[in-house]
């Protein structure tokens, strides 16, 4: 019998593969977050493990805290992964949960390659190694620090703490049109797998071309997972390399 669970949302893979290492450090069960089938009950730990989107979490993780009163935790953390910058992401989600009368005991941010091709370039594969390395001794120490229940909510440095949250509520809200102007080009060769692994079921293959839905979370794991690269945002990701965590395979 477990003593708690993790639920995480993941694109590339970075914070799967920090859930699934966190789980098994401290023996609690992974599960990836799903809206339609809310947990409840109580549980001794609670964790919640997500990227930064736009300074904040991804649209469908604030949907899942916003809906988790009837879930009771003895101790409760959160874990981000990003690329850069968090910004006020863990101010948000500690309103978030307490909006849900969660407390929020424990968050901690781990950093992994950014998968925003969008606007930047993954980095470099030795620069790559050097990242996973050192995301692999934070989550270490976070699972230490978290199986003692150690009451921390890390901090973001300065000036990054003064980032406004209005700049995230702002960003996020156009994520789904932005998920509009991803298309497949003709490299498509309608292997399907774009159409399984998208997490919220937004992409179709409907006579022999994929159609892009209006519920994207903008997770970009259609663009980095594609063989052919054949999925680009307007002339913004064309030719630029592609990443998927390369310790986990997210299916
Ligand atoms: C839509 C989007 C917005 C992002 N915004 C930020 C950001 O504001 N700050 C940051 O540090 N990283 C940002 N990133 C990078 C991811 O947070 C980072 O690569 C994360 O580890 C990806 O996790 P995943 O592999 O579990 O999807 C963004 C990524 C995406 C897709
Ligand atoms: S993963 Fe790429 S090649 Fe496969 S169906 Fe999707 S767009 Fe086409
Ligand atoms: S369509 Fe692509 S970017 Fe949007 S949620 Fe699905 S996999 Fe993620």
């Amino acid at each position: 019998m477990k003593r708690g669970s993790i639920y995480y949302f993941s694109g590339t893979g970075n914070s799967y593969y920090t859930a699934k290492l966190l789980g098994e450090k401290l023996d609690l069960s992974v599960e990836s977050i799903d809206i339609k089938n809310i947990p409840r009950g109580r549980q001794e730990y609670i964790g919640i493990v997500f990227p930064v989107y736009a300074f904040g979490p991804p649209n469908i993780v604030k949907k899942f805290m916003e809906k988790l009163e009837g879930l009771n935790g003895e101790y409760v953390f959160i874990v981000v992964t990003y690329g850069g910058q968090c910004g006020p992401t863990i101010d948000i989600t500690e309103k978030l949960l307490k909006k849900s009368r969660i407390q929020l005991n424990y968050a901690g941010k781990v950093k992994f390659p950014d998968n925003y091709i969008l606007s930047f370039k993954v980095p470099e594969e030795s620069k790559q190694m050097r990242i996973l390395e050192e995301a692999d001794r934070k989550i270490t120490l976070i699972s230490k620090e978290v199986l003692k229940k150690y009451v921390k909510i890390e901090k973001e440095k300065f000036p990054f703490n003064l980032i406004p949250e209005k700049i995230h509520f702002w960003s996020a809200s156009r994520f789904r049109k932005m998920g509009k102007e991803l298309k497949a080009d003709s490299r498509c060769n309608q292997c399907g797998l774009c159409v399984k692994n998208c997490p919220v079921n937004n992409i179709r293959l409907i006579d022999k071309k994929i159609i892009f839905g209006v519920v994207c979370e903008l997770c970009l794991r259609c663009v980095h997972t594609c063989p052919k690269e054949a999925i680009n945002y307007k002339n913004k990701t064309q030719g630029k390399k592609r990443y998927l965590n390369p310790k986990v395979y997210m299916d």
